[in-house]
């Protein structure tokens, strides 16, 4: 059974997904911390994120794998735990422009499927349903208000004490909803199969139980 769940920045989709595979005793493929571990990879290597040739010429020597930890996972750069450093802002605000580079995009589609292919999954991200598993089972479009977004990520950052306030993250969310809408390759949008769900005022456990249902109907 594949679980395909996507939707806009900060949604939740991560928090849920990584319940409910959990929950299932599915795996878990986190595909925004891949296009973020490329972003990593290029700002590393002084690389402009727009510099399509450089960074796709870098993509055969680059290894991402994820380590299961009690907590969840870790991400892996050619073996280097990344986990914090993918998600500092520069790599948050970066990453849309590594994710437009169709040649990107191909490289981690294809890595994506391959772990689909072992199994059980719940991978999440915003072509997920669309592009790399058009044939899941369940597809779930995960949203919520652009404010809760942002109220969400505030409170993240500050566990993480990371200092954003909480307007300018909200311009930072909408300015990467619009580019990852736009793209010309596998721009995020709703799979005309996908179940639709407004998270802005759900907890956690009631999304999670509306998934299980919606895979129990599946089964
Ligand atoms: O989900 P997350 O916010 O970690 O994703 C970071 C960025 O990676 C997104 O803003 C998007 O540009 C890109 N992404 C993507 N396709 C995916 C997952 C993430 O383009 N399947």
């Amino acid at each position: 059974m594949q679980i395909a769940i996507d939707g806009p920045a900060s949604a939740g989709k991560s928090t849920i997904a990584k319940l409910v595979a959990t929950k299932l005793g599915y795996v878990y493929c986190d595909t925004g911390a891949m296009y973020r571990t490329v972003t990593l990879m290029a700002l590393r290597a002084g690389i402009d994120v727009h510099d399509a040739d450089a960074i796709t010429a870098r993509l055969p020597e680059l290894r991402i794998d994820f380590r299961p930890t009690a907590d969840g996972q870790q991400v892996l750069m050619n073996g280097d735990d990344v986990s914090l450093a993918i998600r500092q802002e520069d790599v948050t605000n970066n990453a849309s422009a590594v994710s437009a580079i169709p040649a990107v995009r191909a490289d981690l589609t294809q890595r994506q499927r391959d772990i689909a292919a072992a199994g059980n999954i719940v991978m999440d991200g915003r072509d997920i349903g669309t592009t790399v598993l058009p044939d899941a089972e369940l597809k779930v479009f995960m949203v919520a208000s652009v404010e809760e977004r942002a109220r969400r990520r505030f409170l993240d950052n500050q566990a993480k004490g990371i200092d954003v306030p909480v307007e300018v993250l909200e311009q930072e969310i909408a300015a990467r909803d619009h580019k990852d809408s736009t793209r010309a390759t596998s721009p995020l949008k709703q799979a005309d199969d996908a179940v639709r769900i407004d998270t802005t005022h759900m907890s956690i456990d009631e999304v999670v139980t509306e998934i299980l249902l919606l895979h129990d109907d599946r089964e």
